[in-house]
């Protein structure tokens, strides 16, 4: 079994090559191509990959190119995870919304469709060249924004399978909480990356016992303090919103926390040069603990989990982002869902959905409408493109904030918007 990763040269990678030499019963990767055009950092990451496969006895070979055609050739899977305009990109998609009062987000909001103007384009070209040289391969995207990304993908026939990280997270935080192991909880995840409810907490089975109701009553402080929301919200509520929702229901008092501290991209970038250090040593043979301080937090096994039951046609159930088709009836079949679906040798087909309540399906209905506006915007561009998806937003909404915003946006990212 052969897999790339394009964007092999992220701080990340030591987190996935941990995942894939801990799970290599469920995954046995023979080969591991890291694709990156960034050499130095790409060879760093290379050799401290083929330490962590030795000390832990994984037989499997690491291979390190800028070539991504001969990178990706004949791969079983190819993991998508790059960040096109890298951590300064993301400073800036963190700052300039902050000027007109909106949250400045990588993926929410006005930076986030910033990034979704400067990815899709490229992650497509990639996955021509997938298609030319892996035909069959499968691609797991987690480059961001993972809705609209996935999207682009699909809409263009690709082999493609959305995924992120804050299900297996809710997973694994919620496994701890109710003293349970973290296979036997499954979630009634719905709605769209990063804009995503957990409607039930379901032990044993994805028709088992829900045990939400239990969790909030017994550690609803516990669940409330790690998403900085109140208590008595997620009571109202009686589901647990991702912390993504809190730049909806909290929007200005998030605003107001960004303008006063250092952007998330200066933190990861400090934390990335000090990370890069570490991965220098030659002594070092593990994941630091210091990634642990990073948002990916157990993505190598969601992406292990996926690409094994993709693989091996494995039929079993996972949180992934794909096609609506008919799952949430108010919106369009080619629309992309974040939820729980069988994982066969196909593909995934989502699971199906009670209907959804409308204190969460019309921002789920706004918030699509936003992304088919912005994936026409970045596949055609064009000034009033991008309006148009900003006033859609139902963060923005006003014409005022829209047309300053889209100044902003296209003044910011020039030089990777082909049409500006
Ligand atoms: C979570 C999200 C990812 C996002 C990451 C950011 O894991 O699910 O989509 O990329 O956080 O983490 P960072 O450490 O870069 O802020
Ligand atoms: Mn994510």
């Amino acid at each position: 079994m052969k897999l790339a990763v394009v964007g092999g040269g992220s701080t990340y990678t030591p987190e996935l090559i941990d995942g894939f030499a801990r799970l290599r019963e469920t995954l046995p990767v023979e080969e591991l191509t890291l694709i990156d055009p960034a050499a130095d950092r790409l060879e760093l990451i290379g050799a401290l990959a083929r330490r962590i496969f030795a000390r832990q006895g994984h037989p499997g070979r690491v291979v390190t190119t800028g070539d991504l055609d001969a990178g990706v050739a004949d791969a079983d899977a190819v993991l998508l995870q790059l960040r096109v305009g890298g951590q300064a990109a993301r400073q800036q998609d963190e700052t300039w919304p902050l000027e007109c009062g909106c949250v400045g987000q990588e993926t929410t909001g006005a930076g986030g469709l910033a990034k979704a103007l400067r990815t899709v384009p490229v992650v497509l070209d990639i996955a021509e060249r997938v298609r030319g040289a892996a035909p069959h391969a499968w691609i797991i995207d987690f480059t961001n924004p993972v809705g609209i990304v996935t999207r682009a993908l699909l809409k263009a026939g690709h082999r493609a399978v959305g995924l992120c990280n804050v299900a297996i997270g809710f997973q694994r935080k919620f496994a701890a909480l109710l003293d349970v192991a973290p296979a036997d909880v499954h979630l009634d995840h719905v709605g769209l990356n990063h804009l995503t409810w957990e409607l039930g907490v379901r032990l044993g089975g994805p028709h088992g016992e829900d045990v939400l109701p239990k969790l909030l009553a017994e550690h609803g402080d516990a669940v409330a303090t790690d998403l900085k929301l109140p208590r008595p919200l997620l009571e109202r509520l009686g589901v647990v919103p991702s912390y993504y929702l809190r730049y909806y229901y909290a929007h200005d008092e998030v605003v107001r926390e960004l303008r006063e501290k250092p952007s998330r991209a200066a933190e990861v970038a400090a934390m990335e040069r000090e990370l890069l250090a570490l991965y220098a040593d030659p002594a070092l043979d593990t994941k630091p603990e210091l990634l642990a301080k990073r948002g990916g937090a157990f993505y190598s096994e969601a992406a292990v989990a996926l690409a094994s039951s993709l693989l091996r046609g494995t039929g079993d159930v996972q949180v992934v982002n794909a096609f609506n088709n008919g799952t949430l009836p108010f919106l369009p079949d080619d629309a992309v869902i974040e939820t729980q679906a069988t994982v066969g040798a196909d593909g995934v087909t989502p699971l199906p959905v009670p209907a959804l309540d409308p204190l969460y399906a019309g921002l789920v209905a706004d918030v699509t409408a936003y992304e088919d506006l912005a994936l026409d915007a970045a596949l055609r561009g064009g000034r009033e493109r991008v309006f148009r998806a900003l006033l859609a937003h139902p963060l923005i909404g006003q014409y005022a904030y829209a047309e300053t915003l889209t100044d902003q946006l296209i003044a910011h990212n020039r030089e990777h918007l082909a049409w500006a």
